[in-house]
């Protein structure tokens, strides 16, 4: 079987989805949405405004999406109904990632170990830190907030509730600090089976401090290293998403992320994201020697419990290099030098004549495969060049 895909989005995460598809043997044509000057080549692309008639009249069989805010916006739902496949939640169990509260409800519903939380519409005086701030809504992984100091934590309380984040923040959960390793685990879910990436890692701060800025993720590696006893756990916590899906009757075929964290022997979970993660899914998909395409095709004929992952010996790692402002601010117009022709995925990019020149936070992911995999991605990142490089140069594997 061959067919027509359909990748929607423009960052470095949608590179490495495209780059798959076009080498799978499952795909005929593939088509991008939204794609950036650094990886368009890879297909014929498909204007935004209309998408859905464009999708129709070039015979699209299965829309991929990327990002979080058109599954949101319900683009599957749309797709649906007009005869297209899609790998991606609809508009309904999109809810898991756009409202913080749906999932603490579907956690705390289908006995999910989560942290505990209180929900914030006016200002209240904080009395004891560390405790974490999280805008409801989307806000580009940018809301939520680690305070320290209860002071601090009531200047974010107000900013939020204030409209730092427009509607997103009117709502917010206060929520109990956990310390641990995190985990990304990101799973398909095909309507009736759930079937698991390797386990990978993020490095979500700016920097190494523990109260630097969250970003939408500075690098990721995977497998990440786990005890026998976090294997039990992380495999029992597999089969509890799995029975609250099929309880609630999840109609849908795509992903489910499941940001974890390793507390008081157990993995809580700190956030549900209903895509795949960004830079985690560059990792796994250099990673990935197995057929993206297949898994897809698999996905939507309900039968993920055949799927078998092929991956590459040792471990992969991403290195994300970013504006120095980022994640407050991005770079735009700063002629790219030096980029080598693999391990590359293009986030914030755009062609200048011959060039590349940056435009945007996160410009570019650098992968590398092998036993030490960040130091060989650290040495790409080193030697890529543009005014304003930031990257950080302390991530390694566990
Ligand atoms: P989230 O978007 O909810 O995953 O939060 C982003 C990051 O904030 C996480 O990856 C953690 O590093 C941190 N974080 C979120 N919730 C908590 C929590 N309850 N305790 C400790 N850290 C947290
Ligand atoms: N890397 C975290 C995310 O994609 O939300």
């Amino acid at each position: 079987m061959k067919l027509n895909f359909l990748v929607y989005g423009s960052g470095a995460r949608e590179h490495a989805i495209a780059k798959k598809l076009a080498e799978s043997e499952f795909c005929n044509k593939l088509y991008l949405c939204g794609a950036n000057d650094g990886f368009c080549e890879l297909g014929v692309v498909l204007p935004e405004k209309n998408i859905l008639e464009s999708a129709l009249l070039n015979h699209v069989d299965v829309l991929v999406v990327g990002p979080e805010n058109p599954l949101c916006d319900g683009i599957v739902d749309e797709f649906s109904a007009a005869g297209i496949s899609a790998i991606g939640v609809n508009k309904y169990w999109s809810q898991l990632e756009s409202s913080k509260y749906f999932a603490k409800r579907f956690m705390k519903k289908h006995n999910i170990k989560t942290a505990k939380y209180e929900v914030v519409e006016t200002f209240k005086k904080i009395s004891a830190a560390p405790v974490v701030i999280k805008a409801d809504g989307l806000c580009k992984g940018k809301g939520v907030y680690v305070a320290f100091d209860p002071k601090k934590a009531e200047t974010v309380l107000s900013e939020f509730l204030d409209g730092k984040f427009g509607e997103a923040s009117k709502r917010v959960l206060l929520e109990e600090y956990l310390s641990g390793e995190e985990l990304s685990l990101i799973s398909l879910w095909d309507g009736e089976h759930l079937l698991s990436f390797l386990p990978a890692r993020d490095f979500k701060r700016k920097t190494a401090d523990a109260d630097s800025l969250n970003t939408g993720g500075m690098g990721a590696y995977t497998p990440v290293k786990l005890s026998e006893l976090q294997v039990k756990k992380l495999s029992d916590y597999e089969v509890s998403l799995k029975t609250a899906l099929l309880q609630e009757g999840a109609d849908f075929v795509g992903f489910i992320y499941s940001g974890l964290i390793w507390h008081d022997n157990d993995f809580y979970v700190l956030e549900y994201n209903v895509r795949m993660g960004d830079p985690e899914t560059q990792a796994l998909l250099f990673h990935m020697e197995s057929d993206l395409g297949e898994l897809f095709c698999m996905a939507l004929q309900k039968r993920l419990d055949k799927y078998e992952f092929k991956w590459k010996q040792g471990s992969s790692a991403c290195v994300v290099l970013a504006a120095n402002s980022y994640p407050e601010g991005v770079s735009v117009g700063k002629k790219i030098s030096c980029i080598p022709e693999k391990n590359i995925y293009f986030a914030g990019v755009k062609k200048d004549g011959d060039n590349f020149v940056t435009n945007g936070g996160r410009i570019l992911s650098v992968c590398s495969c092998g036993d030490r995999p960040f130091n060989s991605a650290l040495k790409i990142a080193e030697s890529i060049c543009f005014e304003d490089k930031f990257y950080r140069k302390d991530l390694c594997e566990n």
